[in-house]
């Protein structure tokens, strides 16, 4: 039986290509050639000035937040529903992640976030501070779920008055568009202070391993290369004035990560497209629907995210995926609240009711660009036939 997976990557004859002539030049770590065009490719792209290639998303994360200055005196807003990484990494610097809630389209509710603002901190000497715990908070990490762009404007000014910085997780949107304050439809990160990318494996393009950091700001850019590289202040006679990091991509991986990068849109049109076919056949199945993103926004569709009504279509989510699973067919289960995880439960959460219905009630689909029509056929009557 073939198996039908969650999001794998789709290689093509570029991929052999590129990484063909990285092998033959013998630059195979971070030096070569094929990390500058991937740089500069992403950055055109994106129209963000900026962009440094490194290791994974994680990385991309951990570093911006340093470079912005997140120390373990300070508060990060995150959103409860993400996948682990951004809060590990305001973790890895001791900072204290505060939990939102999510709305419908699964991205940070700004509307409790900014009441979380108006009402639970105070400003002191330029600053904001959470009435309860005392801390600064220092900055805001809103996250792209499944490609979906989160609506930022709003919560973006008033962090703007109260000097708290924006680092975006982006990692699932790239491609993904939403309005700057003008109602311009600029790229995801574009209005951040630092936007971070991933290319592991699952996303829509992939390196392997890769992230990249991205910023229209020169200084924040200089301060990400130099950290990044190991804070080398002479490089040729070894001397290094502050503690760096070894966080550059390999040239082999860019060499992947700009072939795969050159098929953005047909990849973007390909998700796009899988989710329309899911969406045109679950339309009518009562209790089944779709995780869509908000009407202002352009989603890359990377994930297509169904949510079950087990009163109505009559069987639950869990019956779902286990008859999914035993079809040879891979998915998932939404990530589980981060509030709840042992190393974060101890820290403040702001009214976080809706992500815990929308983790019980959600599936991940396959969404890999490489699907057929006959394997999207195949999930869909597997999940429809369960109907009662
Ligand atoms: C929302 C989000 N943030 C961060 C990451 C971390 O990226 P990486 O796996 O490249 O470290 C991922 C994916 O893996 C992600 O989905």
């Amino acid at each position: 039986m073939k198996k039908i997976s969650l999001a794998e990557p789709n290689i093509g004859n570029k991929e052999w290509q590129y990484l063909k002539e990285c092998l033959d030049s013998g630059w195979v770590s971070s030096s070569g050639s094929f990390v500058k065009r991937f740089e500069k490719f992403v950055s055109k792209k994106t129209k963000i000035k900026h962009a440094t290639a490194v290791v994974n998303g994680t990385s991309a994360l951990h570093l911006s937040l340093y470079v912005l200055g997140i120390r373990e005196t300070n508060e990060v807003l995150v959103p409860s529903l993400s996948f682990i990484a951004p809060i590990n990494t305001i973790r890895y610097l001791g900072a204290v992640p505060v939990f939102m809630d999510c709305n419908e389209h699964h991205t940070m509710d700004i509307t409790k976030t900014l009441e979380f603002l108006n009402n639970e901190t105070f400003m002191k000497a330029g600053s904001c501070y959470n009435k309860k715990s005392k801390k600064r908070i220092a900055a805001v990490l809103p996250v792209h779920t499944w490609g979906n762009p989160v609506e930022v404007n709003q919560l973006y000014s008033i962090c703007r008055k109260k000097n708290i910085k924006i680092v975006e997780d982006a990692s699932e949107s790239l491609g993904s568009l939403y309005q700057d304050n003008k109602g311009n439809m600029v790229h995801t990160g574009k209005i951040a202070d630092i936007a971070c990318l991933s290319f592991n494996g699952n996303k829509i393009v992939t390196s392997g391993g890769g992230g990249m950091i991205l910023t229209n700001k020169k200084k924040d850019s200089d301060l990400v290369n130099y950290y990044s590289t190991q804070a080398k202040d002479d490089p040729f006679y070894y001397k290094h004035n502050n503690v760096g990091f070894n966080f550059r991509l390999t040239n082999i991986q860019a060499a992947l990560g700009l072939a795969q990068v050159q098929s953005l849109p047909s990849f973007k049109a390909k998700k796009k497209k899988i989710y329309k076919i899911y969406d045109q056949s679950f339309k009518d199945i009562p209790g089944l629907e779709l995780i869509k993103p908000a009407k202002n926004t352009r989603s890359n569709y990377w994930m297509t995210v169904l949510k079950v009504n087990k009163k109505i279509f009559g069987n639950s989510r869990d019956q779902i995926i286990k008859k999914l699973l035993n079809a040879g067919i891979e998915c998932r289960p939404v990530w589980y609240p981060n509030h709840l995880q042992k190393p974060f439960k101890s820290f403040q959460s702001y009214k976080v009711q809706k992500t815990q219905s929308e983790v019980k009630s959600c599936i991940c689909l396959p969404s890999s660009t490489n699907l057929s029509k006959t394997d999207i056929s195949k999930v869909v009557s597997t999940i429809s036939r369960m109907q009662k």
